[in-house]
């Protein structure tokens, strides 16, 4: 068994103290001692500022995660500063605009009342307290990790870093990302050669790992109510990250590395991934064997202990579970190690566009049609309900295999006026009203938003084929559930 340390470069002194080491003290009246009592000094002085809110942070990627972050330290009065290198970002929240739909324009003109502001200039990075990382860290085209969004962003603020500054990675990652990509890439770039801090005598810069474990539309829990896991390069970059984020969320959960708290974060997703794969599976096989999969785990629900609920669908979408998975396993082959459970997975998931087309298919059947020349109308682009993300849906997916087998396809969803194009992907549509149901041979639910009206839908439909079971309870012989 290697332990946790084995993987980080040996003889260069990246080793994490675990919070709780007691740390020889230096013999009195040393430089050690002074260098020690300067950097103990920097650190209260830095704590206080955070303590009474005149720390000012700086947040790197303005996203889905970032924003709503800065609003989050705004709302408790720090100084924000956003910093992101799509201008047209910048512009639209120094308008006092917002470009995520559940993040209403009021909330960045709320916190502009506080000093948030937004930049694309780096240099600013230099008035900082506190520097978060929130880029995107999304799969290469042979799917595997592409970080450089994170190395871009760290050699921009690199030259502009200086000591007694914290700077905290966000973004999902393999374990060892903090340790052996971001650290020497701050080192090598640093104007002042300045060093990481990795020991209570060290002066230098704070480095720490914090996931986000943000759930987008998911408002059964209060953002700061979800406790905050933090693993800093040293005991005082743990103890300075656990300050910073003491001040927003009600719990802080400090852990011995970076590398515990990246992992943590992949855990968690990739625990996601394999259920809903499980379930995904279990689904087809109580098609085949005429079993309500959505009635078995209502029933499987109720049991108190040792189970927990998770749905199938039409496949996995969004820029964390259908990728984060994908680090752990890349980052494993280095170690010779398959994750076996995660390639399964991940196979069983990416197949369920493909079992959706062949539902479809087999629907149209019952009604002597084939999928070639049918007119199809898709419900939902987004990748999941009540949300303007469609980062990796599965709708998009879909709506190629149709229009590959030949169907004219038209979708629908209110958060989507047009889709484009993007990394993996070429649609060009735009949204179709949701009138006049009856001239498509099918409409198909892929994503179940909430305003939709499925009773009426179902009424006014030929054929519904239903990936989410958002037709529950709706009794007719035109819904075909899968
Ligand atoms: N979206 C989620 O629900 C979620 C949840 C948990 C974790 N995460 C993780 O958080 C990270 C960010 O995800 P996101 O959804 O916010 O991504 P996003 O694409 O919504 O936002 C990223 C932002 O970073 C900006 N950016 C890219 N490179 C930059 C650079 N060099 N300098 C400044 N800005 C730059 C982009 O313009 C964009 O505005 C990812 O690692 C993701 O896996 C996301």
């Amino acid at each position: 068994m290697r332990d946790s340390n084995a993987q980080l470069p040996q003889g260069k002194g990246y080793y994490c103290v675990p919070p709780n080491t007691v740390l020889a003290p230096p013999p009195p009246g040393s430089t050690i001692d002074n260098m020690a009592t300067a950097t103990e000094n920097r650190l209260a002085e830095l704590k206080l500022r955070m303590a009474t809110r005149e720390a000012h942070i700086g947040i790197i990627g303005m996203g889905y995660v970032g924003l709503p972050l800065a609003l989050l330290f705004s709302g408790e009065r720090f100084h924000v500063t956003g910093f992101d290198i799509a201008r047209d970002k910048v512009s639209k929240l120094n308008a006092g605009g917002s470009y995520i739909v559940r993040i209403l324009p009021s909330a960045i003109q709320q916190a502009q009342q506080t000093g948030f502001r937004a930049t694309s200039d780096y240099s600013q990075i230099a008035k900082m307290d506190a520097v978060i990382i929130c880029v995107p860290t999304p799969l290469n085209e042979h799917h595997e990790p592409d970080l450089s969004y994170v190395t871009g962003t760290v050699e921009s603020i690199a030259p502009h870093i200086h000591s007694g500054q914290l700077i905290v990675l966000e973004s999902t990652t393999y374990p060892g990302t903090t340790e052996e990509i971001v650290v020497p890439l701050l080192e090598a770039g640093n104007l002042q050669a300045l060093k990481v801090t990795r020991n209570a005598d060290q002066p230098g810069v704070y480095v720490a790992f914090s996931p986000e474990r943000e759930d987008p539309g998911n408002d059964t829990v209060a953002r700061h109510d979800i406790p905050k896991v933090v693993g800093g390069c040293s005991p005082q970059a743990t103890e300075l990250a656990s300050a910073l984020y003491g001040a927003i969320f009600r719990r802080v959960v400090p852990v011995s590395s970076p590398s515990v708290a990246e992992m943590t974060k992949l855990l968690e997703n990739i625990y996601r991934c394999v259920n809903i794969a499980l379930v995904n599976e279990l689904k087809q096989l109580c098609m085949r064997m005429g079993i309500d999969i959505h009635e078995v785990i209502d029933a499987a629900k109720t049991k108190p202990f040792g189970f927990q609920a998770f749905y199938p669908g039409p496949g996995l979408g969004g820029h964390c579970i259908p990728i984060d998975p994908f680090y752990l396993s890349w980052k494993a082959r280095g170690f010779d190690f398959r994750t076996r459970f995660i390639e399964l997975a991940g196979a069983v998931n990416r197949d369920m566009p493909y079992f959706v087309l062949d539902q479809i298919a087999a629907g149209l059947n019952e009604h002597s049609k084939a999928l070639k020349g049918s007119k199809m109308l898709v419900l939902g682009v987004a990748y999941k309900r009540d949300i303007d993300d469609l980062r990796e849906s599965p709708s998009l997916t879909i709506i190629e295999l149709l229009r590959d087998k030949g169907a004219i396809v038209a979708y629908n969803d209110p958060y989507f006026p047009s889709v484009g194009h993007g990394r993996h992907y070429d649609l060009n549509m735009i949204n179709t009203p949701l009138d006049n149901l009856g001239q498509y041979d099918a409409v198909v639910i892929v994503t179940d938003h909430t305003t939709y009206d499925y009773r009426a839908i179902v009424e006014q439909s030929q054929l519904v084929v239903d990936t989410r079971n958002a037709t529950k309870g709706i009794d007719s012989p035109n819904i075909l559930r899968c």
